[in-house]
């Protein structure tokens, strides 16, 4: 192998390992997968979905993009939760954030950094959402890690707002939706409390959890 042969190394000896743990695991895999969790995640190298939940692979289903976004006229996002609800039918859908964001951390600052401002003003619309809690913060790092979690926060709204997800919940469907954040510095996952199974509840849920954060970070 001419280029990166130290990658290609690495998978022959990763697909012996996991044939020598199950001699018949690629040949399942193969033949369907049936994940319960579609993961929308950040593209981070550093927060890799199925190794920090100990997940084998057609255990989750991805997405990753910038800052772990869902943009109701996002293609490519719509698509794979099409896909996720209506063909493998996922049970959760898991919206992880992550602490030190880089993408939170421009939207926050208003950095300019090319194309990708355009994708990052979405965070943006999160920060002057919630203008009233981030002024009240004492200074930069709990402003970032507060729109870290506010961001989470509202993508699970983002999620759950879709037509994707209403029109499933309207047959009842099994989906519920969830807000997590990755802490890069331990490793460990904190759920941020914004769990959701039909629309009635979402503003309730999603209230209690902002609040969640105004708790974290402020004095008062
Ligand atoms: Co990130």
């Amino acid at each position: 192998m001419k280029y990166l042969p130290e990658l290609f190394a690495a998978n022959v000896r990763w697909a012996e390992e996991m044939t020598v743990a199950d001699p018949r695991f690629f040949a399942e895999l193969a033949a369907i997968q049936t994940p319960a969790y579609l993961w929308i995640g950040c593209s981070d190298s550093r927060v890799p979905a199925n190794q920090i939940t100990g997940l084998k692979p057609g255990e989750v289903f991805v997405h990753r993009n910038v800052a772990n976004v869902v943009v109701h006229t996002d293609l490519n996002c719509l698509s794979v939760m099409q896909y996720a609800i209506e063909v493998l039918k996922v049970q959760h859908i898991i919206v992880c954030g992550h602490y030190g964001c880089g993408g939170v951390k421009a939207a926050l600052e208003g950095a300019s950094l090319g194309l990708i401002d355009n994708w990052l003003r979405h965070i943006q619309d999160v920060r002057d959402r919630h203008k009233e809690l981030i002024t009240a913060l004492p200074n930069t790092s709990t402003r970032w890690k507060a729109l870290c979690e506010l961001n989470v926060i509202e993508q699970v709204r983002n999620v759950a707002r879709t037509t994707l997800v209403g029109d499933a919940w309207k047959r009842r469907q099994h989906l519920m939706l969830h807000g997590w954040i990755y802490g890069l510095a331990d490793g460990r996952l904190q759920d941020l409390k914004t769990s959701l199974q039909d629309s009635a509840e979402m503003n309730d849920v999603i209230d209690l959890a902002v609040a969640g954060v105004w708790s974290r970070y402020t004095l008062n």
